[in-house]
């Protein structure tokens, strides 16, 4: 989704803050602009497309400054387009504001602005606020900062801003409330961002901004006030992430990078917590709250697209280990229901980002009623990590490609570890079990190295299939997940027709779709549902499917029926789907590349999804 972007200090800001953006261009945009103060002006430049044609667009140009502010716009509030691309400038063209989030309440500001004479040449909620702005400054004849005060009290919704004033050419205005903002610190220059991604290589002191804080920024002095206008202390924190973490290190894509990089990721999921030869397990977010999650009435998940499959895959773990009720809830449905939650229920929200609208939404409604919130997410000090009373990270290290899978074997490995933990400390599991499942985890990074021996394969069966219209993935158990996630990845990255079913649920409706041209993927490890499964593969190949599966080492059974196999490692049917997931992030990668599709950026995606 949109993501911002600003310097202020004693080098060029224009490189800075295009870079910036190239590097913010991960999360998904349609348009872009910069504003810059050269020789005092302000110049605003704005662009529909890409970071590149912005550039191309703004070549020859006089771009010396030492403070601007950029953009890249998701669009909500009117199509994308140069007029509706950000930066936005208030009447008088004196200030200029990038804006993430939504002002949901534009409506009835853009009435009163237009009763007082204002004109607009977009549709974006972002023009009427720095209209707004404006206009309070002028009636009051106050500051930028104390209208900027003044107008937010105003504004209903979510929101990071940035505002630069031809009148202070040294001073840039940042304030946020639900959406992210990180601010670095250098040697008389600053830094601002949505995520640290194009701060990481100027420097690593970072101030996450929190909601309802407005930052008033020099090159030398970083002032921090809540909305109350009182002096906030800035707490500067070390940011833990190489600036490798953020490049493709060689691989054609991010997505590659990250499907590869699992052995390990996964591995720091799990490190410093599961020690198997000690038959130890440590998670010392959850150490306060272990006896109330043991004596849980329920567990309630929530989350969105790929965090959710997580979600109901820990379902299925938890439910086993601990014998606790385990509800998975769409984080978008659960909010506006009017969920009941109650006493001895406990939400654990699951996030890569931390970041996603839907899922902090969802959280704050339950807390609302006294519920107490666990998060699994990936980025250290988002959002959904702070709103949370205690959780785990995943520790899978930034995700740049817009299809989510580093993030998503930690999730299973993390919620894998917290659903151990919860049995032993319930009792609900035995000590050889436990320890078994201890060993089975600890193997999992090798075998997941071992999966990845199949990239090659895979790519052949990509092509077999890559021109099919639609494809049925199907799974039961620990699998089912599993068959959701892989066709949700071939559906993002390939644009083909994907739909994910348990296994037997299959005849009652989706048989009907079965002939010689429907590729059905199996999920069809060996566990207690295989002879099932089995039987479920014979019947879409009697009615002439395509059979694609993913099976166990040493399987003649399927083997001899299925059109083609891609063979994983044997494991605990509870760790699995970490394993059997990997082929169906690579094949649909490859169906994507093979379509000559962008897989890092999908069309239409945002990587994190900031709105409701
Ligand atoms: O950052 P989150 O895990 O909260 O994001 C949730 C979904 O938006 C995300 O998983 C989305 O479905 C991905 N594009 C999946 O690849």
């Amino acid at each position: 989704m949109c993501g911002i972007v600003a310097y202020i200090g004693h080098r060029e800001a224009y490189p800075v803050v295009i870079k910036g953006l190239k590097r913010l261009e991960y999360r998904g945009y349609d348009s872009t602009g910069v504003a810059l103060l050269n020789g005092g002006n302000l110049k605003v430049y704005k662009k529909k497309g890409k970071v590149a044609e912005l550039e191309d667009y703004i070549t020859g140009k006089d771009l010396k400054s030492h403070i601007a502010i950029g953009h890249t716009r998701w669009a909500t509030h009117g199509e994308p387009s140069d007029r509706n691309a950000h930066p936005q400038m208030s009447g008088d063209g004196k200030l200029a504001m990038v804006h993430n989030g939504i002002i949901e309440n534009y409506t009835q500001l853009k009435k009163e602005l237009l009763s007082k004479g204002h004109q607009f040449t977009s549709d974006t909620d972002t023009e009427v606020l720095i209209h707004f702005i404006q206009e309070i400054k002028s009636s009051n004849q106050c500051s930028t900062e104390e209208a900027l005060r003044i107008a937010l009290k105003r504004v209903v919704g979510a929101y990071v801003i940035l505002i630069v004033d031809e009148d202070n050419p040294d001073t840039l205005i940042a304030a946020r409330k639900g959406s992210p903002l990180v601010i670095g610190v250098g040697k008389g220059e600053h830094f601002l961002a949505s995520d640290a991604s194009p701060i990481i290589e100027y420097t690593k002191e970072v101030v996450y901004v929190n909601d309802y804080e407005i930052a008033i920024l020099k090159a030398d002095e970083l002032i921090l006030k809540n909305i109350s206008n009182e002096i906030q202390t800035p707490y500067i924190q070390k940011l833990d992430m190489e600036l490798a973490a953020i490049e493709k290190g060689g691989y054609d894509h991010f997505m590659l990078k990250e499907v590869f990089e699992q052995p390990q990721t996964i591995f720091d999921s799990l490190r410093g917590r599961l020690d198997a030869k000690a038959g130890k397990l440590t998670l010392g977010g959850l150490r306060e709250h272990m006896d109330m999650l043991k004596d849980a009435n329920r567990i309630i998940i929530v989350a969105c697209g790929t965090s959710w499959h997580a979600g109901l895959v820990a379902e299925y773990m938890i439910e086993e280990l601990c014998r606790i009720p385990v509800e998975v809830e769409y984080a978008s449905e659960f909010r506006y229901r009017n969920p009941v939650v109650g006493k001895g229920d406990v939400i654990i929200a699951v996030s890569q980002s931390g970041e996603t609208a839907d899922t902090l939404v969802a959280m704050e409604s339950a807390k609302e009623k006294g519920a107490i919130i666990l998060g699994v997410c990936n980025v250290v000090g988002s959002s959904i990590a702070r709103l949370s009373n205690g959780g785990v990270y995943t520790h899978a290290g930034p995700e740049i490609g817009v299809a989510s899978t580093k993030a998503f074997t930690a999730q299973l490995a993390v919620l894998c570890l917290i659903g151990l933990k919860i049995a032993e400390a319930k009792g609900s599991i035995t000590g050889q079990r436990f320890q078994h499942l201890l060993d089975e985890l600890e193997g999992v990074p090798d075998k997941v190295a071992i999966a990845l021996k199949l990239n090659d394969q895979t790519k052949a069966i990509a092509a077999k299939y890559k021109d099919a219209r639609d494809f049925l993935y199907l799974g039961r158990g620990y699998n089912f997940p599993i068959a959701l996630e892989g066709a949700l990845k071939l559906k993002e990255i390939s644009y083909i027709h994907a739909e994910g079913y348990p296994a037997a649920e299959m005849k009652h409706g989706p048989i009907a779709l079965v002939d010689e041209n429907l590729p059905v993927v199996f999920v069809a490890t060996k566990d207690r549902y295989y002879d099932k499964v089995v039987s479920n593969i014979q019947e879409i190949k009697a009615r002439k499917g395509k059979v694609i599966a993913v099976i166990t080492e040493g399987d003649q059974i399927i083997s001899g029926m299925a059109d083609d196999v891609i063979i994983v490692p044997e494991s605990d049917e509870l760790v699995a789907p970490i394993i059997s997931v990997i082929p169906l992030q690579l094949l649909a990668y490859h169906i994507g590349v093979l379509k000559g599709l962008d897989v890092d950026k999908p069309r239409n995606l945002a990587k994190s999804v900031t709105v409701e």
